[in-house]
């Protein structure tokens, strides 16, 4: 059975691209990216995001160095920073005169999926105008300076950056974990991950030897221990309680 559309292509034929071409993004299309946004389903229907165009140069030098530095942070045509947003909310309460419960991890988790759910919808839109591009977590390297340069509020913290623009070039694709290993049937199949990771063992390494741009011998197993091997942006947690999440 075919798909109605070609929307599944599209969202299957996913690489992150980080050279782009001089051309600039239209106003009009940047604003049907953003509308797609907001077009993603949101728990609560809270909306819970803000999401910043940064287009003054300045800003775009200072962003690149805080989130690596990347050079394509700076060099995109177009970047966006995506942010977890309940300062709208709090407004809102305050307004109502009613309290503004955020003592506990879930509307952390609710800030972040609903943001990521909006820069996906913003992604696969991008993929549809001929524009290609990569998420930034590097946003959040170093969340206290980035919070003062964009000028966030309380109740904010920036989720994701995201560089777009036209590809210079399409590069290969990045293998993903075998099938059986990520859609399990009733309940948890731990025979089915233990079989997927050898085999993802042998793909990645494979891919990674082979591929012709920056050749690597780890595979993706061992880039993940590694990667887990240390606290990840410890900063993020003092960061978080001081903009108002504070984890009782
Ligand atoms: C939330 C998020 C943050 C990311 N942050 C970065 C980043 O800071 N720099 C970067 O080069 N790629 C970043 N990436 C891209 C991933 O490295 C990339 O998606 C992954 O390696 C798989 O490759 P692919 O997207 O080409 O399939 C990020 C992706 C996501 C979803």
């Amino acid at each position: 059975m075919e798909p109605k559309n070609d929307t599944a292509a599209l969202i299957q034929n996913h690489r992150s691209i980080r050279k782009f071409t001089e051309e600039s993004v239209p106003k009009e299309v940047l604003e049907d990216i953003i509308r797609s946004a907001q077009w993603a389903p949101t728990s609560h229907n809270v909306q819970a995001y803000t999401i910043i165009s940064v287009t003054d140069p300045d800003l775009r030098e200072k962003l690149e160095e805080l989130c690596g530095p990347q050079e394509y942070v700076g060099a995109a045509p177009v970047f966006l920073v995506f942010v977890a947003d309940f300062h709208k909310h709090a407004l809102i309460s305050e307004d109502q005169g009613t309290a503004f419960e955020m003592e506990e991890a879930e509307n952390v988790l609710v800030g972040a999926v609903d943001t990521a759910l909006a820069a996906q919808n913003a992604f696969i839109t991008a993929k549809a105008y001929g524009l290609g591009g990569v998420m930034i977590g590097g946003i959040r390297n170093a969340p206290h300076k980035v919070a003062q340069l964009l000028e966030l509020p309380t109740w904010t913290f920036p989720v994701m950056g995201m560089c777009l623009g036209y590809p210079e070039h399409l590069p290969g694709q990045k293998p993903r974990f075998p099938l059986p290993g990520v859609w399990h049937h009733n309940k948890y199949q731990e025979k089915e991950v233990q079989e997927a990771l050898p085999a993802f063992d042998q793909i990645t390494r494979s891919y990674y030897q082979n591929r012709p741009v920056n050749p690597k011998r780890e595979s993706w197993l061992e880039q993940m221990a590694s990667y887990l091997a240390a606290p990840r942006r410890p900063q993020m947690t003092t960061f978080l309680k001081e903009q108002g999440f504070t984890f009782k």
